[in-house]
């Protein structure tokens, strides 16, 4: 029996990825290349759709698969890769585009929002029509599961729906894929804000723990993360969303459970607590920042590797899209 298939990617947003990705995503990703036959994409398509200077696009694409290998996606395990060097990604999406009615792809929250902020001028095409390109991603792939932050279940339900309608249309082409979405106690907040999500687009990074920065200077920032009054270390996301987050943070890199860290921590102030989750954060941080560096070091034998899994994924996606390109009569 072969494994089933998995898909997911992250946009090369950023020159680091930051501990939310980590936790959220990352992690999960490295569990999950055991039991499935996963595809890790860096969509650098997708980054298209926010402003970018070139050279910085490029590097952060680079650094950005640089880092899912140093958090432990293994490039002979998974096949690793860069979106752009699989034509096939747009071709499915400018045929699935012709299957998308144009009110169902402006009932995609995401673009209601981001159009909204960024008003009708700087609202590009490629923004609009960014859930079909997702689509065309994971359905290339024959893909079985799709893990995804909930922000984006709207987008794999379109997906789905795409699926459904080109094989009702067509005949069977497409697996129709399952979102996964990640659990609440893999979120993880900014930790001078934490309401809100840690992002690599925050407007201040003061909160933002990087997966490349000095180990040091991610220790300062847990020593001056936000808590509360009450001075116990204690889960309660309403009335300590601090507290709460950081012991998320401690319980998701340790793989230990919540109460066991209360215990560890109880009778004792914050700082305590804080100076242990900042050597919890230096002991995971400090060797995944390395290991990315070190790639980063040898940028040939880095582009060897992309190309490598780039040819892989290409071998799968194109069959995918031969079928395609048979069926509708091109
Ligand atoms: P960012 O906001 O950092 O740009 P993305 O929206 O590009 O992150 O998300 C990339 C992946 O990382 C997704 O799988 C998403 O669910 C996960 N992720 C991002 N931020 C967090 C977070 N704060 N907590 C948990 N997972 C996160
Ligand atoms: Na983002």
């Amino acid at each position: 029996m072969s494994k089933p298939r998995l898909y997911s990617g992250m946009q090369p947003s950023a020159d680091s990825l930051q501990v939310g990705n980590y936790i959220g995503a990352l992690m999960q990703w490295r569990d999950l290349q055991e039991a499935y036959d996963a595809f890790f994409s860096v969509v650098d398509l997708h980054a298209l759709t926010q402003p970018n200077d070139p050279a910085e696009l490029r590097e952060k694409t680079r650094r950005t698969a640089a880092q899912y290998i140093a958090a432990g996606i293994e490039p002979s395990k998974s096949t690793l890769y860069v979106q752009s060097h699989v034509p096939a990604h747009p071709e499915l999406a400018w045929i699935l585009s012709t299957i998308t009615g144009f009110g169902e792809a402006g009932r995609m929250t995401q673009f209601k929002d981001k159009s909204s902020r960024y008003g009708a001028d700087t609202t590009s095409v490629g923004l609009f029509t960014y859930p079909i390109l997702m689509a065309a991603d994971i359905l290339l792939y024959q893909t079985d599961i799709v893990p995804v932050g909930d922000d984006q279940k709207q987008h794999v339900e379109l997906t789905r729906d795409l699926a459904e309608r080109f094989n009702a249309r067509y005949g069977e082409t497409f697996k129709v894929p399952m979102p996964v979405i990640q659990q609440d106690t893999a979120r993880i907040y900014d930790l001078q804000n934490p309401t809100a999500k840690m992002s690599k687009s925050a407007e201040s990074d003061a909160g933002t723990l990087w997966l490349l920065d000095d180990p040091s200077v991610s220790a300062k920032k847990v020593m001056r993360a936000v808590t509360d009054s009450e001075g116990a270390v204690r889960y309660d996301r309403s009335e300590k969303p601090g507290v709460s987050n950081l012991l998320v943070i401690y319980a998701a890199l340790t793989g230990r459970q919540i109460p066991s860290i209360e215990d560890e921590y109880a009778g004792r102030g914050y700082g305590d607590f804080k100076k242990g989750l900042a050597e919890v954060v230096v002991n995971e941080f400090g060797p995944v920042r390395q290991r990315a560096l070190d790639l980063l070091d040898d940028p040939a034998e880095l582009d060897r590797v992309l190309a490598a899994n780039a040819a892989k994924a290409e071998a799968v996606a194109d069959a995918t899209l031969d079928d395609v390109y048979d069926k509708v009569g091109l």
